[in-house]
């Protein structure tokens, strides 16, 4: 059975589990708490200019010795990759896309390399470029969701065909018996998003944090309802006002959706959100946050508390032992 999580030659972690990238509910104090605990932490820099990515990563490194990630999504141009590779990422992972070349230039600067895929095919083209360890998002997954196919059927091939390569399971596991289950099957380790959106340490909306810990995994829905910002890219959010009134309006075009141009919260420095924004709502914004977008996976009828994201890492892995019957 798999216990520690070793990426290429220097990268080894005693407790399997990730913090997915968050886009901008990441920050540095979150990704500094998963390392240090033993897990591995990702800043996510896909919307951030090179020199706020290069003062992220530093930051993290002053925060911890421990290893932690950079995620891009290669839908948008990676424009703080070379920044954030400078400054010393220790790892980086690509989803939306395969990274091709771009995992080379990582490895030039001694940074290993990760890829989310959702098919074997993407896998084998992933692992065909060099890639160091490979993530496997099922359909459950919260925010934007590449895989059209459960987790458990798609780690189960992924696996299979990655010749001994690290695979990490992502997509609607929410407690330590998820996390058992995966690493039961096969999976090197567990990536978790949702799960760390109610951390104390992420910069998600105390009234999202609340609507996290009061769902079921009956009110998430996969959707193309929240496309302002990156549109042609399904997500799955928790039901609210805004899709139940788009989709009472028989899921109108753009253009004619109902409150569509409506502000519905602004930021401190007077930034304004509207509806159909792919933002969700970061704290201290003033206005309507649970009409945002409020990313959720399947696996948030689970969670039960917000806590600060080390003892999180610790609690959910000291569980999933429990749960594999080898404390
Ligand atoms: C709020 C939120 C933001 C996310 N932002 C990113 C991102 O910036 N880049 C990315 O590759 N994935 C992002 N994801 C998806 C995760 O990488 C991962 O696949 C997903 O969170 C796993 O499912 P779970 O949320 O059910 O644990 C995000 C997920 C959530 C919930």
């Amino acid at each position: 059975m798999p216990r520690d999580f070793v990426i290429g030659q220097s990268h080894k972690t005693t407790r399997p589990i990730l913090q997915a990238p968050l886009g901008s509910l990441t920050s540095p104090e979150l990704v500094a708490a998963v390392s240090g605990a033993g897990g591995i932490g990702s800043l996510a820099l896909t919307w951030t200019n090179p020199a706020a990515a290069a003062e992220l990563v530093a930051r993290v490194k002053a925060l911890t010795p421990a290893p932690f990630m950079a995620n891009f999504v290669l839908s948008f141009k990676p424009l703080a990759l070379t920044a954030a590779l400078e400054a010393g990422v220790p790892i980086l992972t690509f989803s939306w896309g395969l990274p091709g070349a771009l995992v080379r230039t990582a490895h030039s600067f001694g940074a290993a390399v990760g890829v989310q895929v959702s098919t074997v095919e993407g896998a084998q083209r992933a692992l065909d470029s060099g890639s160091d360890f490979i993530i496997c998002q099922g359909i459950e997954a919260g925010g934007h969701v590449q895989s059209s196919t459960p987790l458990r059927e798609l780690l189960h091939a992924v696996i299979a065909s990655a010749k001994g390569v690290p695979v990490v399971a992502a997509g609607g596991l929410g407690d330590g018996a998820d996390i058992a289950e995966v690493i039961a099957m096969g999976a090197s380790a567990a990536m978790l998003g949702t799960r760390f959106v109610a951390s104390a340490e992420s910069l998600a909306h105390p009234a999202y944090k609340a609507s996290l810990l009061a769902a079921g995994k009956a009110d998430t829905v996969l959707t193309g309802c929240f496309d302002g910002g990156w549109p042609y890219a399904l997500h799955r959010v928790l039901r609210n006002a805004t899709l139940t009134a788009w989709e009472s309006s028989g899921s109108a075009p753009v253009g004619s959706r109902p409150g569509e141009g409506d502000v519905v919260v602004t930021t401190l420095s007077g930034e304004v959100i509207r509806r159909y924004s792919d933002m969700p709502p970061v704290s201290q914004m003033k206005g309507d946050p649970l009409a945002c977008c409020l990313y959720a996976g399947t696996g948030v009828g689970k969670i039960k508390e917000v806590r600060p994201a080390g003892d999180l890492v610790k609690d959910l892995w000291a569980s999933a032992l429990l749960a594999l019957g080898s404390p």
